[in-house]
């Protein structure tokens, strides 16, 4: 097993995580009130809270972990709630082994893939592209400088320009947030990208992100 889902597990075993708030991320209560409801995926999804909060809202919303335990916990909150949440455990680099087809209208990853390993993270990028609709939104949230121990599973943070490289030829990056928790410095950071349409595929993006970034709000959950 590798070492990245093996301490997941352990954190999910050992009782509640220090990220897992319970408390949906306050950009998403933003997002779902100015769109309408379609297909979700929620990539790392833990213990569902996201998910859950999506279906309330009457998205079709769907969560992956590779954390047995997180997705037990998932499921049995969706089901005390009487929520459509459905979710599944799979490692989002190989979502279509999963049974997780797209396609999606909005995507979210909540501190998953800063720590995908540098070797896996084509994969990730190549799966998510493969569920996404084009135009499909996807938010991404992460740390850029993971502390030394998280490096020690192999987390590599996120930055624009990882994100550029790997994803640039199939979505448009075009915002990019301080998410840090409020009253403390950090790094962490919301991501927005955007499925390119086809005719777009393999263009540079129109604007740099950097030129946008916004002063943030929010708490992390990384
Ligand atoms: C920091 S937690 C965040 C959980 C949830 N998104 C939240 O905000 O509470 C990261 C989650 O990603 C999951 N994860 C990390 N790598 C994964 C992978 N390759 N496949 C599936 N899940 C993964 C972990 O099990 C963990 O639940």
């Amino acid at each position: 097993m590798r070492i990245d889902s093996l301490f997941y597990r352990l954190a999910y075993r050992s009782g509640r995580p220090r990220w897992d708030t319970t408390q949906p991320r306050p950009e998403l209560v933003e997002l779902t009130h100015s769109r309408p409801a379609g297909r979700a995926l929620d990539l790392g999804c833990g213990t569902g809270t996201d998910c859950i909060y999506l279906a309330d809202q009457g998205w079709e919303a769907l969560g992956v972990d590779f954390a047995p335990k997180a997705i037990a916990i998932a499921r049995s909150r969706a089901a005390a709630s009487r929520s459509s949440a459905s979710f599944t455990v799979g490692d989002v680099t190989r979502l279509r082994e999963a049974g997780v087809h797209g396609e999606f209208d909005l995507v979210i990853d909540i501190g998953c893939y800063h720590a995908i390993p540098a070797g896996l993270r084509d994969s990730y990028v190549t799966e998510v592209a493969a569920v996404t609709k084009p135009g499909a939104d996807f938010y991404l949230a992460g740390v850029a400088d993971p502390p030394a121990t998280w490096r020690l599973l192999g987390a590599r943070g996120v930055n624009t320009d990882d994100l550029r490289d790997r994803f640039g030829a199939q979505f448009e990056l075009v915002d990019e947030r301080n998410a840090a928790p409020a009253g403390r410095a950090g790094s962490f950071a919301l991501y927005h990208l955007v499925r390119q349409h086809p005719s777009r595929l393999g263009r540079r993006p129109a604007t740099d992100p950097a030129d946008t970034a916004h002063s943030a709000r929010g708490h992390t959950r990384g």
